[in-house]
């Protein structure tokens, strides 16, 4: 019985840890989903090199008006879509 309890529990954690984003990072996606469709569609973030994000995200967080927490909470975030996009190639 405590054998199955475990087994239950790794296979509720497993897919979750692995799929999800991490707690921090969400909210540099709501960020974005929020704040940065106002004025255009957004394409995936790994739709441009990290090189790129470096001159697009002070640019485009002033005409987003984002506060310099929120843009590097959003920096964050593009960072580690890169990350993913770049494992999965
Ligand atoms: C006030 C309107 C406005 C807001 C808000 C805005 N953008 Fe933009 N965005 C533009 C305009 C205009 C362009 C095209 C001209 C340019 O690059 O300045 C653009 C272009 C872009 C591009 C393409 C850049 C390229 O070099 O091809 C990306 C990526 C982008 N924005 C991302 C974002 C992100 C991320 C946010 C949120 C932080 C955001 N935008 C918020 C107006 C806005």
């Amino acid at each position: 019985m405590i054998v199955y309890l475990f087994q239950l529990l790794f296979l509720w954690s497993t897919p979750h840890s692995v799929k999800q984003i991490p707690e921090d990072l969400q909210r540099g996606k709501r960020l974005m989903e929020q704040r940065c469709i106002k004025c255009h569609e957004l394409k995936t973030v790994s739709h441009y090199s990290p090189e790129r994000w470096e001159k697009i995200l002070p640019k485009m967080s002033r005409k987003a008006k984002l506060s310099a927490q929120e843009s590097s909470t959003l920096g964050s975030y593009i960072q580690w879509e890169l990350e993913r996009a770049s494992r999965q190639k």
